[in-house]
């Protein structure tokens, strides 16, 4: 008997637009189940909206309507946009749902029975105006480590430092502007720590990748807290049993959300038993798929909750990395910041498939879109080798054998090697490494194309007693083809079936692979699959740049507006040399550089030591913003700020002039 397997991405939240983003994952996860489903799997893929919280319930009230109404906007046209990229959710049903309810408080009533909840009093922030606790991002004020302004509730995005919101100095509400109060209240905590022995084996057991087990492994380490499940009025959301004004935390209730989409899909009339699926001892195997961010609600809080009321564990957790586009994080105002469906509108849905395949390997690191790779990608490998062998072949056989493949194949040998690729493509596809396995199947098109161009069937045409040998060699290559078109089924879904109409054939089957198509009737070839057009990325781009100003969105982190020539001017950027450099007890992150501007010295504290040695950069020649208004840090003053290029940690650049510029001169 197949395997049984129940399969799940992330719960988008039930606040704004799917983006390329989520796509990455919804594809992943959606190639991984197709392919589990073309091998004769049970296999089954739900999802949701994960539609709780506070967030929520601003956005609805902002929109003038109720959170349920909202909610239930949004999860329809998330639900167009996942299918117009052909993810195949069995069912996509909502947190906000009479499963998730009762699953949450059948869930929480076993914890608490096992004396795995406690209560205790803890103080938040408190805004008195919206008379309502604030979640972190909704607070910003000074970091209580290196006191620079405008930092988030739960981390410094200068220093690094992690805390508390109430840690923050001189916190205002986003949300009124008011200075936040600390409040006491009752919280709800789930006691994580007695699984830590639990976690500590199931981490290592192979159910996460190595890495996330490494980084997990810190966390184990360092300790587990407790994790407050509760959240006061008010808040979207469901009450926990027994009180009148606590309701539980998103977080809590988010992946009971899946169990719920399953439980869901049962009810629509499916015939499984719940029970099979998600009972301690199951046979089934469950797997989700998440990005590297939510890792510790999945591999931590996740099977705690899972254990402690008596579920089964996840069989696998399958991370992935960040989608970023030129390698910078996707932006509005440079018109990267795509949502499906502007995509949709101008591009065709299995270009993004195949590019994202090209680029997932079942690791977690960040994966970066360039437009013109992608273009190339896709017009290269797609159109120009694969799709080109049926195209090359089909004519010949239509017009000369009226349709009919020869009843032979003409290279036992070449047709032998697309066979014996099954077992490493098959071994990829369940590895999540699409990227090889896309370069395997795009190794066998060319010894395909070879083929075909080395028996030139065009010429041999024109020769009346090589007739026959037309027909083989043509259907030779139509076999090829076929194979080709079923090892990427999973990703290109659509081209599938266009290859199995023309081919005048059943659905795919993976082992369908094992024998060629022999005297057998095809249908007149239609193009499988067209060139992607430069122009048409290029209004994409274009469209998701007005989408920003028309839809008026706040800006993500690491947004930049456009800026005037005059605003550019004010920026003074002069060279410098670096004449001192040294380590800042208390801060990961810093160096204390002093700088050398030809009439002056300057102290400036940069954020590169995961970078440099403080030793190397003695004598170098850096870009500084001198006209920075210094600021006050715990260490000292920085007057000014040094440039760099790149993403972080390793990989920080610091920009240098051109050999003979010297301290002190302007930057135009
Ligand atoms: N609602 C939670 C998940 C709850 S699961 C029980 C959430 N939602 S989200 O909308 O912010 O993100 C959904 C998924 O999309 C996450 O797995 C997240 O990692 C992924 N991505 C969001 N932006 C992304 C990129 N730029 N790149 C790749 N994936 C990213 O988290
Ligand atoms: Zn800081």
């Amino acid at each position: 008997m197949g395997r049984r397997i129940l399969v799940t991405s992330a719960l988008p939240y039930a606040n704004g637009a799917i983006h390329l983003g989520h796509l990455l994952e919804h594809i992943q996860t959606d190639i991984w189940v197709r392919y589990q489903k073309l091998r004769g799997n049970q296999c089954i893929y739900v999802c949701a909206d994960d539609t709780h919280g506070a967030g929520t319930m601003l956005k609805a009230e902002e929109e003038g309507v109720s959170p349920e109404v909202f909610i239930e906007r949004i999860r329809k046209e998330h639900i167009e946009d996942f299918k117009g990229f052909l993810i195949e959710h069995d069912n996509f049903h909502t947190t906000h749902s009479e499963e998730t309810r009762e699953l949450s408080e059948l869930i929480y009533n076993k914890l608490n029975d096992r004396g795995l909840i406690f209560i205790k009093k803890i103080e938040r922030l408190y805004d008195p105006e919206r008379q309502m606790f604030l979640a972190d991002r909704f607070v910003k004020g000074q970091c209580p480590r290196c006191g620079s302004d405008d930092q988030y509730g739960d981390n410094c995005d200068l220093c690094g430092a992690t805390y508390d919101a109430t840690d923050l100095k001189n916190p205002r509400s986003l949300l009124s502007g008011a200075t936040p109060e600390l409040k006491a209240s009752e919280h709800y905590f789930f006691d994580l720590a007695q699984y830590t022995d639990m976690l500590k084996s199931w981490t290592t057991s192979g159910a996460v990748q190595p890495e996330v087990a490494n980084k997990l492994a810190e966390w184990l380490d360092s300790g587990l807290r407790a994790w407050d499940i509760s959240r006061d009025a008010p808040y979207f959301g469901f009450l926990i049993p027994g009180t009148t004004d606590k309701y539980f935390y998103v977080w809590m209730d988010a992946p009971i959300g899946y169990m719920a989409s399953f439980k869901h899909y049962i009810k629509s009339g499916n015939d499984l038993a719940f029970d099979d699926f998600w009972q301690v001892d199951s046979d089934a195997e469950l797997h989700h798929f998440i990005g590297k961010d939510i890792v510790n609600f999945h591999a931590l809080f996740w099977p705690a909750v899972l254990e402690g009321a008596g579920f089964r564990k996840p069989t696998r957790i399958h991370a992935h990395g960040f989608i970023t586009v030129d390698g910078t994080k996707m932006s509005k105002s440079r018109g990267t910041f795509i949502n499906a469906a502007t995509y949709l509108e101008y591009l065709n849905p299995e270009y993004l498939r195949y590019y994202y395949a090209t680029k997932l390997n079942g690791t977690i690191d960040d994966m970066d879109i360039n437009f013109s790779d992608f273009v190339q990608r896709v017009n290269s490998d797609l159109v120009g080798k694969i799709v080109n062998i049926a195209s090359r072949c089909a004519g010949f056989i239509s017009k000369q054998f009226g349709g009919e493949l020869a009843p032979a194949l003409h290279d036992e040998a070449l047709w032998q090697k697309f066979v014996d690729a099954k077992d490493s493509v098959a071994n990829l596809y369940e590895a999540g490494d699409t990227s090889k396995a896309v370069r395997e199947i795009t190794a066998l098109a060319d010894l395909a194309n070879q083929y075909i161009a080395q028996h030139e069937p065009w010429k041999t045409i024109k020769d009346p007693d090589k007739h026959s040998d037309v027909q083989l060699v043509c259907s030779q290559g139509i076999n090829l083809f076929r194979s080709l078109a079923i090892y990427l089924q999973p990703i290109l879904p659509a081209m599938a079936e266009a290859a199995e109409r023309f081919l005048n054939v059943e659905r795919f089957r993976w082992d369908d692979v094992d024998a060629p198509l022999l005297a057998h009737r095809i249908n007149k070839y239609q193009p499988l699959f067209t060139r992607m057009d430069k122009k048409q990325v290029d209004k994409l781009i274009e469209a998701s740049r007005e989408d920003d100003v028309s839809g008026g969105e706040t800006a993500d982190e690491g947004e930049d507006a456009i800026i005037s020539i005059e605003d550019f001017a004010k920026i003074h950027l002069k060279v410098a040399e670096i004449v001192a450099a040294e380590t800042v007890d208390g801060a990961d992150k810093l160096l204390r550089l002093t700088l050398d501007l030809g009439d002056e010295q300057r102290q400036v504290f940069a954020g590169i030591k995961s970078a440099y040695e403080a030793d190397e950069l003695v004598g170098r020649l850096a870009v500084i913003v001198a006209n920075l208004a210094p600021r006050e840090m715990r260490f000292g003053t920085s007057e000014g700020m040094v440039l760099a290029a790149g993403p972080g940690d390793a990989d920080i650049f610091l920009l240098s002039p051109d050999a003979g510029a010297v301290p002190g001169m302007d930057i135009h």
